[in-house]
């Protein structure tokens, strides 16, 4: 007997970066799920075996990390560590965690990660752990895959699923936030991985800090166009028109591109989209790589599939406004 847990990747649809610096972001599930398993074992430690990054095993009694084949793995080991010190677990498991979220590419694979490791720690300890409860365990591991700073966004969307627009009020660890759930709605993605790896620290944690430093008021203005972007595609989500969110995606790419966030590849994917039929089509999360999506008419899908194929990026068809972070005891 053991339990199984899952969590979406999301997209930004507004939003990314500005966010971290308190203006609204607007993220959505999407069908690409992390997987976790977890199975009691006799020992004192908490093993984690995962596809993308190899094994860890971390001390259940002081939280040592014993051994771990990759550094962002260390991190999910401590947090499954910490998780099993709150809900008092003594007895030692296996994790073993499968995902379908392309790693280190702005679909937040690490929340994804996070959410259903604490979905299957939370049940093995027989806790039913309330969603809203899920953002402060996770924020601070998730604001240190970060480089140090974090919206949170992303770990809402995991946990909760569909739309939802979400602000950080105050800063902190956690810090407080406001989120609103913007209803069911069936719009069509086609998201594109430019296989152009690209570490969220890298941008939030070097890129934009060090543009802030030098031009505070230049960065600030085009955080608060985006905050203005957000606000109204809010109208344009409620009325399911995608024609004008297509276009506040579009003016959401050019401010982004203007801080220096886009990439030649994620460029080249973005204007074959375009030019393929789609509504709007930008970066999602922390750019310089990683993935973009379009947002298409149900007849255009096949058409910016293609185009997206053609430029060598991997198109992944998938749905948008998925459920959120699920958990059940399996016989596996
Ligand atoms: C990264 O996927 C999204 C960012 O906005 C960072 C964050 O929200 O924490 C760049």
């Amino acid at each position: 007997m053991g339990i199984k847990s899952s969590a979406p990747g999301n997209i930004f649809f507004f939003g990314e970066h500005a966010a971290v610096y308190g203006r609204p972001a607007i993220c959505a599930a999407v069908g690409r799920r992390t997987e976790v398993r977890l199975r009691p074992n006799r020992k004192e430690t908490i093993i984690l075996n995962s596809e993308a990054f190899g094994k860890a095993e971390v001390s259940l009694s002081d939280g040592k990390i014993i051994s771990s084949e990759n550094a962002q793995l260390e991190n999910v080991a401590a947090f499954a560590r910490e998780s099993a010190a709150r809900f008092k677990i003594s007895q030692g498991f296996e994790l073993e965690i499968n995902s379908e979220v392309p790693i280190n590419s702005g679909m937040s694979s690490s929340t994804a990660v996070f959410c259903s490791v604490l979905g299957a720690i939370s049940a093995f300890a027989q806790k039913t752990l309330d969603k809203s409860e899920y953002f402060r365990y996770v924020y601070p591991f998730q604001a240190k895959a970060h480089g140090g700073k974090a919206s949170g966004s992303e770990i809402i969307s995991s946990t909760f699923g569909g739309f939802n627009y979400i602000r950080k009020k105050k800063d902190g660890t956690p810090p407080e936030l406001e989120a609103k759930y913007l209803g069911d709605h069936k719009f069509h993605i086609v998201v594109g991985n430019t296989r152009v790896e690209s570490p969220t620290h890298l941008t939030v944690g070097y890129h934009v800090p060090s543009l802030i430093k030098r031009d505070p008021d230049l960065v600030n203005k085009a955080f608060d166009k985006i905050a203005a972007i957000a606000q109204s595609a809010l109208a344009a989500i409620r009325d399911d028109n995608v024609v004008a969110l297509g276009q506040l995606m579009n003016e959401n790419q050019k401010i982004l591109s203007g801080l220096g966030l886009s990439h030649p590849k994620l460029d080249d994917c973005i204007n074959s989209a375009l030019r393929a039929g789609a509504l709007g089509a930008k970066l999602s999360g922390s750019g310089w790589g990683g993935i973009m999506f379009a947002l298409c008419k149900a007849e255009d899908v096949g058409s910016v599939k293609d185009a997206i194929a053609r430029t060598g990026a991997e198109p992944i068809e998938t749905e948008v406004g998925v459920e959120g972070v699920t958990v059940k005891k399996s016989l596996f």
